[in-house]
């Protein structure tokens, strides 16, 4: 959190104090640090210099237009999983040409909108997917590109909701059917095989079963020459972890150093498909405190950001430091709740936090990634505004929702 930082007692976000942002735009409030998306997105490409590559954003991870836009402006693709997100996409400026389209339940209209766009390529996770984007490339007549996701069985040593490369999971391609598949893709006049992806899970904090899941692939690669399957991209998925707590996590050039001699030899673009990584810790969650409550056993300390603004403690039991905006001295120990009706509205458990009182502001850090993007209108709350802060300027990126957003799907039926 390298731009998040307290100058003479008040945390800031780069130049701009957070209380300043508190009292413009109001709580709860998502701020994020343009130096440090553009920081850790250039440690990626630089990690990957020595190859060509192309790194594909993952955008589930926060899909604001003004971060899409500006790591489009970087010279970054995105991974989109839905057409939602290719819509946004193209409307941030992503060329098609950079973005590539995964998810195992691409629908036709999906599969459709994509091909119409003529998308990098499509990353295919089942048999009976590709006969659907076999069909709709045919009606099209358009040439769909594949890349086949394998399943490689490797464990990513992460939360089970967020690991995605073992037999259990429903993801890609068993590697014992991968070799049929892209027969099937090549027999297709509407169909080109072009590449080979990956992704075995989310907030890795070694990169070893990174590498050990592209030896696996690299396999198939050779596999798949020999029968005259050529394979011009490599796509080694997102993954990277980050600090949330204590954690050292291996980073972006950890995992070249180990991952380029394996396929530098191949010939092959190198695709990646970061997400947390880029926005993870260039954002945080500015939350104000409602009310402070003792029930004899506990502690609370309530704040006007819910579950619904962040769901990451209630749906993962993921940790979140939570720094006071204003330096304070003093422990306590405290839950951190928010004001949904559900016991599993957290922030922290068991926290020890300085004392704090009604009006103070907090700031939930770590927040950049699958915050504002996994949040929903759950209890009729508008969703909380954004803000990107470059220097000492500050820029209103998403406005806060109103009441009348909240009926708006509604009205005039
Ligand atoms: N590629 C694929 C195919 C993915 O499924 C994902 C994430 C990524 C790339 C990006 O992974 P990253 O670099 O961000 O780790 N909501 C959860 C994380 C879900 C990740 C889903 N897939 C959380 O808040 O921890």
């Amino acid at each position: 959190m390298e731009e998040f930082r307290y100058r003479e007692g008040v945390l800031a976000c780069e130049g701009v104090p957070l209380n300043e942002l508190a009292q413009v735009h109001g709580t709860p409030l998502y701020v994020y640090s343009e130096r440090s998306i553009r920081e850790r997105f250039k440690a990626l490409d630089a990690a990957y210099a020595d190859v060509p590559h192309l790194i594909c954003y993952a955008m589930k991870a926060n899909d604001n237009l003004a971060i899409v836009r500006m790591l489009g402006q970087l010279g970054a693709g995105v991974d989109v999983v839905s057409g939602g997100e290719l819509f946004r996409a193209r409307r941030a400026g992503i060329p098609a040409s950079r973005i590539i389209f995964a998810g195992v339940g691409k629908t036709r209209g999906e599969i459709a909108q994509a091909i119409e766009e003529d998308i990098l390529l499509f990353n295919v996770e089942s048999p009976a997917e590709l006969v659907a984007i076999g069909e709709v490339a045919s009606e099209k007549r358009r040439v769909a590109r594949v890349s086949v996701r394998v399943n490689p069985n490797v464990d990513p040593q992460t939360h089970p909701y967020i690991s995605t490369g073992l037999k259990k999971n429903k993801f890609g391609v068993p590697t014992e059917q991968v070799v049929d598949v892209y027969r099937q893709a090549l027999d297709h006049p509407y169909l080109e095989p072009v590449g080979i992806q990956m992704h075995i899970g989310s907030q890795l904090v070694r990169v070893q079963p990174i590498v050990d899941a592209v030896s696996r692939v690299i396999e198939l690669v050779q596999e798949l020459r020999v029968v005259g399957i050529p394979i011009r991209y490599f796509d080694i998925g997102g993954g990277l972890g980050i600090r949330y707590r204590d954690e050292q996590p291996e980073g972006p050039a950890d995992l070249a150093c180990r991952v380029l001699p394996l396929i530098g030899s191949l010939g092959v673009t190198l695709l990646c498909e970061p997400g947390r990584f880029i926005v993870g810790s260039s954002g945080i969650l500015l939350t104000k405190v409602l009310y402070r409550k003792d029930n004899g056993a506990k502690r609370f300390v309530v704040v006007d950001a819910g579950m619904n603004d962040l769901i990451r403690p209630s749906l993962y039991d993921a940790h979140h430091e939570i720094w006071p905006v204003q330096q304070k001295c003093g422990e306590e120990v405290v839950d951190v709740v928010g004001p949904i009706c559900e016991s599993g509205d957290f922030l922290a458990h068991d926290r020890v936090l300085p004392p704090v009182a009604a009006g103070d502001l907090l700031a939930v850090l770590s927040a950049g990634a699958y915050g504002f993007a996994m949040a929903s209108n759950y209890n009729a709350r508008p969703k909380p505004a954004e803000v990107l802060v470059a220097g000492n300027a500050a820029r209103l990126v998403r406005r806060r929702e109103t009441y009348e957003d909240l009926i708006r799907a509604e009205e005039g039926l």
